[in-house]
């Protein structure tokens, strides 16, 4: 027997609300004689309101110490006076992300039978977005002069190392070799040209050890168009970190809304423990309804066992996800705890 010890994140919004529920799967999903020690963490705007503590560094230290992270969403209502926009997201959750190393952002996407696309016809629909995820205009390297003056300059630079797009890239060419041989980096090196070289020169440094992986190229514009004109031409997309956020939303939309995406920060090198948590964020607008959709968060704890090499139990929480979005009436209201409830009762049998 073995224990998985979890570290669990709930957040804000709908965060504690699906993570409840994902936990409610995952127990139910995990492999005869796997045990979860979980340790939750009240983190996110509560505790900063009641506080002033983002996250204590004696909390990351022992975050560090497990085998995985279950994160719902951080982030306060917009427009809060009480909250300065980005503090926690980037205080917390992208704290997290850099600090543990979380530089495959994997964000899969499918449409599941019974899930409902608003593309009319849009085929057989299964990719992977691996996005960069401790780079780009991410890192907080920028400033601004003559705040609130007519002459006030912003700046907010894109940090692109050849050490951080080369190991993104691998990730994301081992990944196209396991999957359909394509893989699409999409970029904007028409105009990005300096960042822009750097992801094209390393894609072809690294493409001649994966021949059988086809390397194509999109501007991330015309990305954009190919995602809802043409979504199953894709296998894998690797992509910086803004593109990458931004496309992943498009990508959950056209695959049956933002309720259903999962993701993975992943550290392939395993020196820090990788963190799973839904493409959403907190929705301020429906939090506390109960009606959030908890299968983002259940597809992310499927990520997650996967991760941890249980492949098996990892695939019975995507089975019982696809019977319970097939039994599904598209457009009728939802209970939180009730979705939780069924999908679990759906991983037993
Ligand atoms: P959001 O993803 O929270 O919400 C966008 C829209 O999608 C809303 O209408 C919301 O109700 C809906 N939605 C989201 N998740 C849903 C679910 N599970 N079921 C049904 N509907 C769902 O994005 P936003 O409104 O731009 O951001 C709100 C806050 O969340 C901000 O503070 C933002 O910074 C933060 N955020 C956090 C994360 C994260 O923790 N990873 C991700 C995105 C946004
Ligand atoms: C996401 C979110 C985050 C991101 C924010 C909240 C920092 O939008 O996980 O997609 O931009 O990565
Ligand atoms: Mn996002």
């Amino acid at each position: 027997s073995s224990t998985i010890r979890l570290a669990l994140i709930p957040g804000d919004g709908i965060g504690p609300e699906v993570t409840t529920e994902a936990f409610k799967v995952l127990e139910q999903a995990a492999p005869t004689g796997v045990r979860f020690e979980t340790t939750p963490y009240e983190l996110g705007a509560d505790r900063y309101l009641a506080t002033g503590e983002v996250l204590p560094d004696t909390v990351l230290e022992e975050v560090r110490g497990h085998d995985a992270i279950l994160l719902g969403a951080v982030g306060g209502k917009p427009g809060d006076p009480n909250l300065p926009p980005g503090l926690l997201e980037r205080g917390l959750l992208l704290r997290l992300r850099f600090e543990l190393d979380h530089y495959v952002n994997l964000r899969p996407s499918r449409i599941f039978p019974g899930a409902a696309s608003p593309l009319a016809d849009p085929g057989e629909v299964d990719f992977v977005v691996v996005r960069e995820g401790t780079e780009g205009p991410y890192t907080g390297n920028g400033g601004a002069l003559r705040v609130g003056t007519p002459a006030e300059v912003a700046t907010e630079v894109s940090v692109n190392t050849a050490f951080g797009v080369e190991r993104v890239v691998r990730d994301a060419f081992a990944r196209a070799r396991k999957r359909r041989g394509t893989l699409t980096l999409v970029h904007k090196t028409n105009v990005l040209v300096h960042a822009g070289a750097v992801w094209w020169r390393l894609v072809q440094e690294v493409a001649p050890e994966f021949p059988d992986v086809t390397v194509d190229y999109m501007h991330i514009d015309a990305a954009t168009i190919f995602m809802v004109n043409d979504p199953s031409r894709f296998d894998v997309i690797v992509t910086d970190n803004l593109f990458g956020d931004i496309i992943t939303d498009l990508a959950a939309a056209i695959t049956g809304g933002i309720g259903l995406a999962a993701s993975g920060n992943v550290n392939p090198d395993r020196t820090a423990p990788s963190m799973f948590e839904p493409v959403h964020g907190s929705a301020p607008d429906i939090a506390g309804q109960g009606k959030a959709d908890p299968v983002a968060a259940i597809l992310s704890g499927a990520l997650l066992l996967e991760h941890l090499g249980h492949e098996d139990a990892a695939r019975t929480i995507e089975d019982a996800v696809v019977a319970e979005l097939a039994a599904r009436t598209p457009g009728a209201p939802l209970v939180t705890s009730e979705v939780g409830d069924s999908v679990a009762k759906r991983v037993v049998g």
